[in-house]
């Protein structure tokens, strides 16, 4: 069952230029110190954030774009309002296949929180659920899709350039075990977006590794994981010794997007690289 969420937040950026953070795949576990591969996703987290707080202080809003939990307990989701809030008080949250989204509501609320759409300046941020309940694999679903149309519409009427946000893939990112997951109605994704020159990107989680790519003009977003990170190219499912990461975004006044990921610096961080899958 899908929860669509047709509200819309709207967040004062301090300026023209909207500066957004992402964060995704935390997989919190239901106690603190849980760990995936050997690896302790809430340090993880809060070394992610200790770094933005001292480089990026003050953002305008905060992203976290799925699997925030590792299986959706409550308390990891309390346990996360903790880790966002440092950053800022306007954090959005969308579901992963690793989440439990109707916990994430009650616990996170609905409004704004979950908000089917952020706005800030000149700027909309359309947040999807790809999640199909009980499934591994994504798809927007005509519901979705819908409410994508409605947005992207509006946004038209109202001058707003938009970015599109969902937790899985929408195209392959050339991982076979992974892209086995990838949306599976990205076709109908993409050719609404065609119809709008508003639509200025799509981003994303759930692959674990960094993709920077162009469809078009439109930029193709994935971000690292704040925990544990997935090697690019892997027939089957493969660990990366890379360190947890986080995107920055500056959404400008003109339609275009600038962007980095980087990784946490000056901490090593212990993965058990022999595993042989995480689900
Ligand atoms: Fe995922």
């Amino acid at each position: 069952m899908q929860y669509p969420d047709l509200t819309t937040a709207t967040v004062s950026s301090s300026a023209d230029v909207v500066r957004v953070v992402q964060l995704t795949d935390c997989h919190l576990c239901a106690q603190p110190g849980g760990t995936l591969l050997s690896l302790d996703t809430d340090f993880s987290l809060q070394a992610v954030i200790n770094q933005l707080k001292a480089r990026y202080p003050n953002p305008d809003l905060v992203l976290g774009t799925g699997d925030l939990s590792d299986g959706g307990a409550r308390a990891a989701y309390q346990r996360l309002q903790g880790y966002f809030g440092q950053l800022s008080e306007h954090c959005f949250y969308l579901p992963g296949n690793h989440d439990n989204h109707r916990e994430m509501i009650d616990v996170l609320g609905d409004y704004p929180a979950m908000a089917g759409t952020v706005r800030a300046a000149n700027w909309q941020i359309v947040m999807l659920n790809s999640q199909v309940p009980g499934e591994v694999g994504g798809c927007l679903g005509a519901a979705e899709i819908k409410r994508l149309v409605q947005a992207l519409d509006r946004g038209r009427e109202e001058g707003l350039y938009s970015l599109i946000c969902m937790h899985h893939q929408p195209v392959p990112v050339g991982s076979q075990w992974i892209d086995e997951q990838m949306v599976s109605d990205a076709a109908s994704l993409f050719s609404t977006l065609e119809g709008y020159d508003g639509a200025r990107g799509v981003l994303w989680g759930h692959v674990h590794q960094q993709i920077d790519w162009q469809r078009g003009s439109l930029p193709l977003m994935a971000t690292p994981s704040t925990c544990v990170q997935f090697a690019p190219g892997s027939e089957n499912f493969r660990a990366d010794d890379l360190a947890p990461g986080y995107r920055l975004l500056e959404l400008h006044p003109d339609g275009t997007i600038s962007t980095t990921v980087e990784r946490v610096e000056g901490i090593e961080f212990t993965v058990d690289l022999e595993s042989g899958g995480y689900l």
